[in-house]
């Protein structure tokens, strides 16, 4: 018998592979399916400030007409349709609760600084065992200056935390100009938890029609590496906990994640490919490798291979292909 039981962000999980943010974990069904899986806790999927504020605008547009300059029903229109989308999701939460025994974790995406703590506070009430706040908007503004994004994430963390007791954590992009500095500076800030990293809505072209249209939303098994790379380099420079996102679809992979320091590991990609029965896998999968590495529990061989200054530091730190790390023969090809 095996020991996968982890502590993550204060939260006792009976293994380390949480289902990540997305429509699976939308409805009482997907939750209880997921925890029938095996995972060890859902985040669920996130509340959007924006898609609150487009909702809000079309129900104005489709229903106002005469009441157009009467800024008091306005007011209240605005109210009321924010305060539909929180109570679903006070619904939702409560149902999950009485269904599943496994902790459920918030999710949230929010424009504006006042409305990422009231939608904070409104979670934690409807009784979220932990938040997690998924903060990145795509910089593309040129006059912006480097540090604006980052500043703003830092005061959301701050402001967050002085106003709930839950545990909080942090999804962040692999884009930043000091990717290092920001998690320490999060950590800093008060985060309980980073999960590294968010995988985005792409863009893709049609050539034959000039559309833009939607790439592929999931991810492959061999997204993993930029997620590897850096789970490693910061589990031992940061004392809060690191989730891993992006590219995990096997136990090998999951494996990899803890190995280099991560306390859990977030699957959502491999749930919709195949299935979410497919965790039951990937945890049968982890113990017969512990077992034949002679390991009871998670925590020995958690950060067993992190980035370290003396040792291993070249591997990590290098990006370019040099002769020396390629391990490509061209010869092989010409
Ligand atoms: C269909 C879909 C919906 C998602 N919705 C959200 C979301 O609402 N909030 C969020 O933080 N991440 C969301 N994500 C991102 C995932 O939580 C995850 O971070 C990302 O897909 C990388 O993990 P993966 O490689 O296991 O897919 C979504 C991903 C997918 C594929």
């Amino acid at each position: 018998m095996k020991i996968l039981d982890t502590k993550y962000m204060g939260l006792r999980l009976k293994n380390p592979i949480i289902a990540g943010s997305c429509g699976l974990t939308s409805t009482v069904e997907g939750i209880k399916k997921l925890a029938e899986s095996g995972v060890a806790a859902v985040v669920l999927k996130s509340v959007f400030e924006e898609e609150v504020i487009k909702e809000h605008e079309e129900t104005l547009k489709n229903n106002l007409g005469a009441f157009e300059n009467n800024m008091e029903f306005l007011d209240y229109f605005d109210y009321q349709i924010k305060d539909d989308v929180l109570k679903n999701m006070a619904s939702l939460i409560e149902e999950a609760k009485k269904e599943v025994d496994i902790p459920i974790i918030g999710s949230l995406n929010c424009a504006t600084s006042g409305e990422w703590i009231s939608y904070a506070k409104q979670l934690e009430k409807a009784g979220v065992d932990a938040l997690e706040l998924n903060v990145f908007k795509l910089p593309f503004d040129v006059e912006m200056e480097a540090d604006a994004q980052e500043k703003l994430y830092l005061s959301i963390i701050e402001k967050i935390k002085e106003q709930v007791k839950i545990p909080v954590a942090i999804k962040i992009a692999p884009y930043s100009s000091n990717l290092a500095a920001l998690v320490k500076k999060l950590e800093s800030a008060g985060a309980d938890a980073i999960t590294m990293f968010n995988r985005f809505y792409n863009v893709d072209f049609d050539i034959m029609t000039d559309e833009v249209k939607a790439g592929n939303p999931y991810s492959s098994e061999q997204d993993y590496y930029n997620t590897l790379r850096w789970v490693s380099i910061m589990s031992g420079k940061v004392s809060c906990d690191l989730s891993a996102s992006t590219g995990i679809h096997s136990a090998e992979t999951a494996i990899k994640m803890l190995m280099a320091g991560t306390t859990t590991v977030q699957v959502v990609s491999k749930l919709y490919k195949d299935g979410i029965g497919s965790v039951a896998g990937i945890l049968k999968n982890i113990e017969l490798w512990m077992d034949k590495r002679g390991y009871v529990s998670v925590d020995e061989f958690r950060g067993s291979v992190h980035h370290e200054p003396t040792e291993n530091s070249e591997r990590f730190e290098r990006v370019q292909f040099m002769k020396y790390f390629s391990g490509h023969n061209p010869q092989q090809i010409l």
